[in-house]
């Protein structure tokens, strides 16, 4: 008989998520011991489900206050031909912020014109592939990006991005709305930024802001909502993303119904307000799971559990000492304070200082909940080491839709 989690992190793993009848962790009705057996560590595995839910929740949260919206998945959290799959048949739109985000887009099965291109420094490469894909909307960021925009997509469809003077709190390297930011143009430049793109023969069709990811203050947003609304009469403003997430149990961010609340109060009626998560979509969708491969215990000072990952691919802690928490996958609910370690060549290589975990020995499986965004997304090589498999689970079957890097791949490009 599966067990109901009970350890605190219900609201941190993927819905439906539970202890099966030998206790371990399951996911997308897999149990994450059989993956790692069978697939191998570590690997990154989303519930197939809790992605589509979680678009629909974001869908059916719009619908039940406005009829004028637009989801548009921010593809950077999780850029998975697969994934970009399950949002294009959820009925979401998409940002892509580069070139390869925009091919993965279309790989996935994106229309064209459902996609919306960022970038503070877009090349004329990106810009010349984005115009002979037929890219619905492009967000211009500068003026020299108008004057590119002139000469290689006459007529293109441009919303323009906008800096609103807005620090939400959160982590400085990802805050973005603040006068002090390489994005978009400050609210004193837009009525110049409008008339350049007027000039420029392009057709713009709104206003786009982003100030920031990983919050959970929604005054901010009932701001920006305002502060765009209050630039002009525009039809669409986009009010990028940003909702914050849970990664640890006593984390509890916003409901995305609130979050509608406070982006569309101050808007009024038949302007469409378009909104750009990334992470609140597939961030607790996605686990990471490791193996435990020693456990060095210096007594009175730290126990170290060290797995086979670490920075490669799960660069958050480090960049932004993000706090996560971590499970034996069949010995949920431990006590014995550790540090759970990653296995590169650095000592800075933590990948969660303090977690409680039941007695870790060598082989054990290692659970990380919460790295379903910007994990395998800023995933990287370091020390050579090739990059985890993403496995997408549902209704208990298993389908590997990123497959792991070889040390063959590897060498690939050399020339
Ligand atoms: N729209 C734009 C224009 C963005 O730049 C971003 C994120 C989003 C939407 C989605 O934001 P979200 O809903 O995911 O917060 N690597 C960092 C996050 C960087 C976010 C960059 N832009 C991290 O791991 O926390």
């Amino acid at each position: 008989m599966a067990a109901a989690l009970t350890t605190g992190l219900e609201h941190v793993l993927p819905l439906g998520s539970r202890l099966n009848a030998r206790g371990a962790l399951e996911v997308g009705g897999c149990d994450v011991t059989e993956l790692a057996r069978e697939l191998g560590t570590p690997a990154y595995v989303y519930s197939e489900d809790d992605i589509r839910a979680r678009a629909r929740a974001y869908r059916e949260a719009f619908a039940a206050r406005t009829e004028r919206f637009e989801i548009v998945y921010a593809s950077k959290a999780a850029p998975i031909t697969a994934v970009y799959r399950l949002m294009a048949d959820e009925g979401l739109s998409c940002d892509v912020a580069s070139g390869g985000e925009l091919h993965l887009a279309l790989a996935g099965g994106f229309s064209p014109d459902r996609l919306y291109l960022h970038g503070n420094n877009k090349t004329e490469a990106e810009l010349g592939f984005a115009v002979q894909r037929g890219v619905g909307t492009i967000v211009v960021d500068s003026f020299d990006e108008v004057d590119r925009l002139q000469r290689l997509a006459p007529g293109q469809r441009v919303m323009l991005r906008v800096t609103p003077g807005i620090k939400p709190e959160t982590h400085e390297k990802i805050a973005t709305g603040q006068e002090d930011s390489k994005f978009g143009f400050g609210l004193d430049d837009v009525p110049r930024a409008i008339e350049a793109c007027t000039d420029a023969g392009l057709e713009l069709c709104g206003l786009h802001a982003h100030i920031g990811s990983q919050i959970y203050e929604l005054s901010v947003f009932e701001r920006l909502a305002e502060v765009l609304w209050g630039m002009g009469d525009y039809p669409l403003l986009n009010l990028g993303g940003g909702l914050g997430i849970a990664y640890t149990a006593e984390d509890h961010p916003p409901s995305v119904n609130d979050y509608a609340d406070a982006l569309l109060t101050r808007v009024p009626e038949g302007v469409t307000v378009l909104c750009e998560p990334g992470r609140s979509l597939v961030g607790n969708a996605g686990v990471t799971i490791y193996t435990v491969g020693t456990v060095k215990r210096i007594p009175g000072v730290r126990t170290y559990v060290a797995v086979d990952g670490g920075m490669s691919d799960n660069l958050r802690p480090m960049l932004y000492a993000a706090r996560y928490e971590a499970e034996i996958a069949d010995r949920f609910g431990g006590g014995d304070l550790c540090t759970v370690a990653g296995m590169h060549c650095e000592s800075g290589d933590i990948l969660i200082r303090d977690t409680e975990l039941d007695d870790p020995r060598p082989g054990d499986v290692l659970v990380v909940p919460a790295t379903g965004a910007y994990g395998h997304a800023m995933a990287n090589n370091y020390n050579a080491i090739p990059r985890p498999p993403v496995i997408l689970c549902r209704e208990g079957e298993a389908r590997v839709v990123v497959r792991r890097e070889t040390y063959d791949d590897l060498t690939l490009r050399d020339a």
